[in-house]
């Protein structure tokens, strides 16, 4: 028995996949259509030749012992609705996509995306959209976290209501953290604190991985995002026009098999992409976060000149200085330059080079804020009082410009980049 349109459709995917850059149709692998020629049931065939409803997006890395699982609710759930499943594993080392095939050669409405050519959360999740058919997309774990009884209600927000982006919250009636540890919950507090104070989002969950998004805001906004990381209803979220959104509480479920990918540089990671969304259209991200480090470390210095001077230690001046340099290269290294990140005994050149960096820093800004104090410009505009605060500011401002274009080419040169400048974004 044939299934209407389904080879048009086949072939139409499949010239699609080959678009995508770094992957060639071969690394990407079909559900095949009605292996065992029982026919689909009537009620899928009359909606068939039209767009499907729904794709349901699920990035793998190792949950071999879960998608299984996983598949087989979402087809018990979502039996009465026209909808894919797209798995995009990154040919997980425990064969998570051999799990998943063996799902896909029973159920056509599955679909396995095997990447060999790249890695990550985001990335992985952009693909599954690029390759959806779906009027909306839905984004969810493998790792039974999600519960998969919400889907049609995110995705009858998205479909009926018209939301843009329709998320499952922790946070609202209905929702509830489960067994999730006290520290990640602190996490997930402080991320959705600071994306709703940052951008003034109106969500209650923005780090969720578990979310509907309609076909509109993916084409409005999907050129845009930034594929890395784990942040992507972020970016959805956050950039271009504003959307609508709407939340589904639900409960949060125990991972059941493996173990959790969100590290400490996830975290940073989230950080970044926060800056970057708040100020990225005037000033790069990494240059506000090397200067917010700055800022701290400028913090640092005096506190410590004050209890240096304090203990009576001779040359508390120099000490304090050398405190901060430590304290801006050890942040800058873990934070702003997190996806370099010196490590051990590689750090100690860096050190050494940001070392010099700070000393000409240093000249540079005694320089710029004598000349300011001595120059006759600035002499009828400020009181001699105020003068002295703002152009030793002044030449911090400067040395700290100077420094960064520094540190960036020098410290912290990607390796084997060309990058003459720093302060530009980089182009989207
Ligand atoms: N393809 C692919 N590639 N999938 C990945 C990768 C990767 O590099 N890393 C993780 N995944 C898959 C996992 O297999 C899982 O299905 C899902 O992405 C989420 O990864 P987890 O490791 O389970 O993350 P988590 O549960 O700790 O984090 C959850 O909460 C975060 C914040 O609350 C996720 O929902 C995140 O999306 C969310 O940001
Ligand atoms: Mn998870």
């Amino acid at each position: 028995m044939d299934w209407p349109g389904v080879s048009s459709k086949l072939a139409q995917l499949t010239s699609r996949q080959a678009d995508i850059p770094g992957m060639d149709a071969s690394s990407v692998e079909l559900g095949a259509a009605d292996p065992d020629g029982r026919g689909v049931p009537a009620r899928y065939d009359r909606r068939r030749p039209r767009a499907t409803a729904v794709s349901i997006i699920v990035p793998t890395y190792n949950e071999a012992d879960n998608i299984g699982v996983l598949l087989d609710r979402i087809a018990e759930t979502m039996v009465d609705y026209d909808y894919e499943v797209i798995v995009v594993d990154d040919d997980s080392p425990d064969g998570t996509w051999r799990a998943a095939e063996q799902k896909a050669d029973a159920n056509t409405r599955i679909r396995v995306v095997r990447r060999r050519t790249d890695r990550g959360l985001s990335s992985a999740v952009l693909l599954g959209m690029t390759v959806a058919n779906g009027r909306a997309l839905v984004v969810m774990d493998a790792d039974l976290q999600h519960d998969e009884r919400i889907i049609p209600d995110l995705v009858s927000s998205v479909l009926d209501d018209g939301i843009d982006i329709c998320l499952g919250s922790r946070e609202v009636e209905g929702g509830d953290y489960g067994d999730f540890g006290r520290g990640r919950r602190s996490v997930s507090w402080a991320g959705a604190t600071l994306a709703r104070v940052l951008l003034r989002l109106p969500v209650t969950d923005p780090m969720s991985g578990f979310f509907a998004v309609s076909r509109r805001r993916y084409e409005q906004v999907g050129d845009h995002i930034n594929p890395r990381g784990f942040k992507i209803l972020l970016e959805f979220l956050a950039r271009g026009p504003r959307p609508s959104v709407d939340e589904v509480g639900y409960r949060f479920g125990q991972r059941l098999h493996g173990s959790t990918k969100l590290t400490g540089s996830v975290v940073v990671s989230y950080v970044l992409a926060l800056i970057e969304l708040t100020v990225g259209r005037f000033v790069s991200a990494t240059f506000t976060a090397y200067a917010l480090v700055g800022a701290l470390g400028l913090l640092v210095r005096f506190a410590a000149l004050l209890v240096f001077e304090q203990a009576g230690i001779g040359a508390a001046a120099i000490l304090a200085l050398e405190l901060s340099v430590l304290f801006n290269f050890y942040s800058n290294n873990a934070f702003t330059f997190s996806s370099i990140g010196h490590r051990g005994r590689r750090s100690i050149r860096p050190l050494l080079l940001f070392h010099l960096v700070s000393a000409q820093g240093v000249i540079v800004q005694t320089g710029v804020t004598n000349w300011l104090t001595e120059s006759s410009l600035f002499r009828n505009v400020l009181s001699s009082d105020g003068r002295a605060p703002v152009m030793f500011l002044a030449g911090i401002v400067v040395a700290t410009v100077g420094n960064y274009i520094l540190n960036v080419n020098v410290t912290w040169r990607p390796a084997g980049a060309v990058r003459p400048f720093g302060l530009r974004r980089a182009t989207r």
